[in-house]
């Protein structure tokens, strides 16, 4: 399963291209050999950072990202970096990403995106800012694909201390191991896909599902 950000023709006339983050590196770190034969370590790009936000902790889970000023809707708020890998390694990734959340579940995450038909990003990275953005059922901000690159951008006018977030888009078939906590009026208790929402809450009410009110408490 790995993460689809919006395609480059939807919402794409709508971003501001204004004040954009310094882009971290969206290429493969691989250790080479020098004309010595000595092999050196590479050396990880600093953070991307953004002067629209700041990570802190979070109400939602651990750290979050969180607006420093007010950001317009249609904003590029900041990049989603990451190891640029192959289709096939990428969906190796997602599906080792999908067996740890079932050997102790909730505590795998995928942070795979596609890219293009040949590439996808792994955002597991310590340079990806972007990868502090918790989900919500309700959230501020998109993932968009806008000319081969992956940006996080504001869906609604964000005011200054307001976190952002954005939908993770997981299947339904595995959000039972993601429960949420967004705290949004909208929340329905997992961390799946919009498209999903109807069929989770109609699950819900047949008890097919837990509801938001039978979730285990966070520990
Ligand atoms: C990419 S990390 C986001 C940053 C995370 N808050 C942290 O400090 O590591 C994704 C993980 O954060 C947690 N998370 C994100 N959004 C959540 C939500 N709405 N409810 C519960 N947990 C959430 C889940 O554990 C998820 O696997
Ligand atoms: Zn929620």
């Amino acid at each position: 399963m790995v993460t689809k950000a919006e395609s480059e023709s939807v919402g794409v006339r709508s971003v501001d291209p204004g004040t954009i983050a310094k882009p971290g590196s969206s290429q493969p770190l691989t250790p080479f050999t020098t004309r010595t034969g000595m092999t050196k370590k590479p050396v990880s790009p600093p953070p991307t950072s953004s002067p629209y936000i700041e990570v802190l902790e979070s109400r939602i889970h651990n750290r979050g990202v969180f607006a420093r000023t007010i950001i317009p809707a249609g904003k590029r708020i900041i990049e989603y970096v990451g190891e640029r890998v192959t289709k096939i390694e990428g969906q190796r990734r997602a599906e080792a990403a999908i067996e740890r959340a079932e050997e102790d579940s909730g505590k795998g995450f995928v942070y795979v995106f596609e890219l293009n038909k040949r590439y996808d990003i792994d955002g597991d990275v310590d340079w990806n800012t972007a990868r502090w953005i918790n989900h919500s059922c309700e959230p501020n901000c998109e993932a968009l694909t806008l000319n081969g690159r992956i940006w996080i951008v504001a869906l609604t006018d964000i005011d200054p201390g307001e976190e952002l977030s954005y939908n993770y888009g997981y299947d339904i078939a595995v959000c039972e191991d993601h429960p949420c906590r967004c705290g949004a009026d909208g929340c329905v208790g997992f961390i799946v896909a919009a498209e999903f929402h109807d069929a989770v809450l109609e699950m819900q009410a047949n008890r097919l599902l837990p509801a938001e009110d039978f979730l285990p408490a966070e520990d």
